[in-house]
Parts: structure tokens; sequence; C-alpha cells
């Protein structure tokens, strides 16, 4: 039976041929280090990551490239802002649908003497804007969110809430992991200050690259989480206070560099509206498909949206009366579909969505599912369900 991979909210699958390629002639092909060695190899790396920082910076309109750092994901990106960004007495406000990687640094930030507040979300994980105002301290210095959920879908109005924090002169950051390539994100219009990003989901890379654009000014102001050799000014045991190197200790993940770079590069060819169309094409089939199982009696119970207005291609279900676990597993022994169970490492959106504590099934689509995998789906749970 074909395999049928459905969990691109974790991470994507296949990636186009050109990415493992890429980090495969770079492995046998270059292999220098960047910044250390003098001779043509190593030349030709620093432009291939210099290439890479230009390409996204240009896909966030970030402006100068110089201020895209690498790390190796987007929890190591948010770590490396919250911590050097919130001191003791601080206060920072969240959504309450985040991603552990932002609420984990911020619960072990509150042993520091550091506060956060989340804005309430409706069940459906929609934004209540109006809070925001209720929610300002003296001491708030910043909003952190994610541009989209990674159970629902649902998208959050970060233009709304950029042009908030610019009024009320906060900084604004944003957790992208699920939007990232195939949705356009502004850095200026929506007044971001620092936008995090990772790899590996629908930028199409491999696992272990991500990074972090700073504004000038953010990067001033941040304190890097870890400091070391960078190969530039070694002459100093001080730490480069030079963008990028303040940010970018030790040696780089050059073959996850050279991936992403042919994900991004795959990415520009195709465009991300089509991209972005065929998703919300596939989820719509599959939302529609969902409505018609329902139609006697809800046997299915869809998390967020249930159409594609203000929505990624991540739909979490719950099949009433019947084991979570049960569901994805059935999915996968009796139908080969990869799918997410459980509560995706954001337990307050699943109390959000009055998921918690039994989870949802995930299904996430990517740019290489096809209709046929929608009606697999489908027609698995018709199965399970009767
Ligand atoms: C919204 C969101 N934030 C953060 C992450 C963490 O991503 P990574 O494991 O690549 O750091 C994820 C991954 O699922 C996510 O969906």
């Amino acid at each position: 039976m074909k395999q049928i991979y459905l969990d691109n909210a974790s991470t994507s699958f296949p990636k186009p041929e050109s990415v493992p390629k890429a980090v495969f002639d770079f492995m046998t092909g270059i292999g220098a280090n960047i910044n250390r060695g003098t001779y043509e190899s190593a030349y030709s790396a620093e432009e291939t990551v210099f290439e890479t920082r230009e390409m996204l910076s240009e896909l966030f309109n970030a402006g100068d490239c110089k201020n895209v750092v690498f790390t190796k994901n987007v929890t190591e990106s948010i770590n490396l802002l919250l911590k050097g960004f919130l001191k003791s007495g601080d206060h920072i406000i969240c959504s309450s649908m985040e991603h552990n990687a932002v609420m984990r640094p911020l619960v072990q930030l509150n042993d520091y003497g550091v506060e956060f507040s989340r804005i309430p979300c409706d069940t459906e994980g929609n934004l209540n804007l109006d809070s925001l105002e209720g929610l300002i301290q003296p001491n708030t210095k910043a909003i952190i969110m994610m541009h989209a959920s990674n159970v629902c879908g649902t998208i959050m109005p970060i233009e709304a809430v950029g042009e908030f924090c610019k009024s009320h002169n906060l900084s604004f950051f944003v957790d992208c992991a699920q939007t990232a390539g195939v949705i356009d994100i502004d850095m200026k219009k929506c007044h971001i200050d620092a936008i995090c990003f990772t790899g590996h989901k629908s930028l199409l890379g491999p696992q272990g690259i991500g990074g972090i654009i700073l504004t000038d000014e953010l990067a001033e102001k941040l304190t890097p989480l870890t400091v070391g050799g960078t190969g530039s000014i070694s002459h100093t045991e001080d730490t480069p206070t030079f963008m990028p190197d303040k940010f970018e200790a030790g040696t780089m993940n050059l073959p996850g560099i050279y991936g992403l770079n042919a994900g991004l590069k795959y990415i520009n060819e195709i465009g991300i509206s089509t991209i972005r169309e065929h998703e919300l094409f596939l989820t719509e089939l599959f939302l529609e498909g969902l409505k018609k199982l329902n139609l006697q009696e809800e046997k299915i119970r869809i998390i967020g949206h249930t159409d594609i207005k203000d929505r990624t291609g991540v739909v979490s279900i719950q099949v009433i009366d019947q084991d979570q676990a049960d569901v994805a597993y059935r999915l996968e022994s009796e139908f080969s579909i990869m799918t997410r169970v459980g509560l995706h490492c954001a337990p307050n959106a699943h109390k959000t969505l009055n998921t918690y504590p039994e989870g949802t099934v995930r299904f996430s689509f990517g740019f290489f599912n096809t209709e046929d995998d929608v009606m697999a789906s489908l027609s698995a749970l018709e199965s399970i369900i009767k």
C-alpha cells in the first residue's frame, strides 16, 4: 500500500530532490568551514551562506541580510531571543495558543522574575484582539506569538498586532514555524522586530537548521545566548558586536544551510502563492469531505475553522467516542496514512480549543500531497467511524 505522509506540520516530507542533492554535494565536494580557511572551497561556501541570508531576508522583507542569524531550529531562535531580551521584572504577552517552544522558555524565565500574560483565544483559536489593551502593564516589553497554530491551523492577525505594538512602543516577535514558505510575511509591514523560523518545515530544508532575523535596533539591544569562536576578530577574547557574528558562535551547520538554500530556491521557482493555493485546495477538499461524513450524525469533530478562511493546511480532528491514539494507529496500520496524535507540544492551545487532555488527530498537508491522498484519508476515516 502506498505510504501517505500527512505530518507536514511536524516536518515536510518529501523534500524537493535538489535539497538532499545540495547537502550531498556540499559534503562530498566542498566540506570546508566558512570564516576560517583562506582557500577557494571556503570562499565558495561563504558565498552560499551569504546567498541564503539574502534569500531569507528577501522572503521576509527584512532589509539588511547581515541580521539573518542561523540557529539549529526555531526553538533555539526563540530561546536566544527571549533569554537575551528579557530581564527580571519585565513582562511579556503571548497568545493562549503558543507552542512549548515559546511557553517553556517563558515558564523557565518566570523563575527569574519575568512575568507573562496570555491573550485569550476562542475555541477556534481566534485571537481576541480587544483584550490586548487590558493586558499591558507598565513593565510590558513585547508581544510574542505564533503566526499560525500547529494544532488547528488558525492564522493569527499579525499585521494588527504589529500595529498595536508600534502604537504602544512594544517590541513584536513572531514564531513563523508553520507559515514560512507558504504565506507571505512582511517584517516591515507587520512591524516585526524579530522573526523566528525553522528550516525543515515549509521552507523544505533538512532538520537542524533554522534562524532568526532581527531589526538593527533589536540586534544591538540583545545579549547573545551562546558566545565563542566566530573566525572573526580572533585577536580578542571579546565577543564581536557586529552582525551576524554577535549571535553565531561555533561551527555552523553548513550542510543544513546548503539544503535550506536549495529549499528556498525551489520555493522561489514555484512561487509561494502557488504553494499556498495547492495546500488550501487540499485542505478545502478534506474539510468538505469531513462535513459530508458528518451529514447523518456528527461523528468527527473538526477543531478550529471548518472552512479555509484564515487557516493553513493543518487540520485537527477528534473522532467522537473513540480513543484518538487508536484512530491514528488504525490510519497507519490499516491504511498507511501517517498523521500525528496527541497534544502537539501545545497543551494550552488544547485547553483553549477544548481538546485537552485527550488531544487530536492532526492531518497536515504539504505541497507534495495530492488529491488522492485526501480521498484516501476520507475513505479511511469513513471505515473507522462505521
Ligand atoms: C508553532 C511552532 N513553533 C515552534 C515549533 C518548534 O519547531 P522546531 O522543533 O523546529 O524548533 C513548532 C514545531 O512543530 C511549531 O509548530
